[in-house]
């Protein structure tokens, strides 16, 4: 029962990483692939839907940031990111605006995320979802080992996923789940499970691949050429 429809939707994109594993001279979300940042490429993909965008940079960068966002259509609010990925989004929550329905979190190192990913997510909030998180299945058999590389167990794989952003909130849910700065989590479906609130999954998408190293900037970089919404 969705009674509250008439809610604006806002993006929040964490973009406050360095970026080490990448070993780039410049923050990651900086990075560009032909010709346009990670950033822009991430805030872009968001302001299809999201009528608020709030970008958690990087403190020393926020001027760059500024400048990569102007030609993003959309309420576009800039934040110093922190420590780590959650306390940058917690600082982006902190100026989220009183008239926002839904929530996108979304990682700016995930350039080419498709319009038909968010849709999945947005539709399912839309239904009375308060959480929902894009995912994939694992293609590779995996295994269980020890401290001594010896292999304990085959995981059955049918129940494993690999999790994507944008993960998709209601407003109430997010602050919910961070409002216990004590509650840690690799991603925000993370603190919702610690929580004991329900976490729906819907079809990610190859496209939406994190980049993460520099063999993934490559990858992205070859996906741009199958990339056509
Ligand atoms: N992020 C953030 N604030 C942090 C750390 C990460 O906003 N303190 C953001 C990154 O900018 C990125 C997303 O969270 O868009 C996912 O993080 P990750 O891919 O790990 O990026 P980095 O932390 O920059 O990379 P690394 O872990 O290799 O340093
Ligand atoms: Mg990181």
């Amino acid at each position: 029962m969705n009674n509250a429809a008439t809610g604006r939707v806002a993006a929040i994109i964490p973009a406050a990483g360095s970026g080490v594993r990448l070993g780039a001279q410049i923050p990651k979300a900086f990075i560009e692939l032909d010709g346009i940042s990670l950033l822009t490429r991430s805030a872009l993909a968001m302001s299809r839907v999201a009528d608020v965008i709030i970008v958690a940079a990087p403190s020393d960068e926020l001027e760059l940031a500024s400048q990569q966002l102007t030609n993003v259509d959309a309420e576009v609010h800039i934040v110093a990111g922190g420590q780590a990925r959650q306390d940058s989004i917690a600082n982006a929550l902190a100026v989220l605006p009183d008239d926002v329905q839904f929530v996108l979190v979304h990682d700016a190192a995930r350039p080419l995320v498709p319009v038909e990913v968010t849709n999945r997510v947005i539709s399912e909030l839309q239904n009375g979802a308060v959480a929902v998180i894009p995912v994939l299945p694992i293609a590779d058999t995996i295994k269980r080992v020890d401290a001594q590389n010896n292999v304990i167990e085959t995981v059955d794989r049918n129940q494993l996923r690999r999790v994507q952003t944008q993960q998709g909130f209601t407003r109430e849910t997010l602050h919910h789940a961070y409002a216990d700065p004590t509650v840690v989590a690799t991603d925000d479906a993370g603190l919702m499970e610690v929580l004991g609130i329900p976490v729906l999954t819907v079809a990610g998408d190859e496209l939406a691949m994190k980049v993460t190293t520099a063999h993934d900037l490559q990858i992205a970089s070859a996906l741009l050429g199958v990339k056509n919404d």
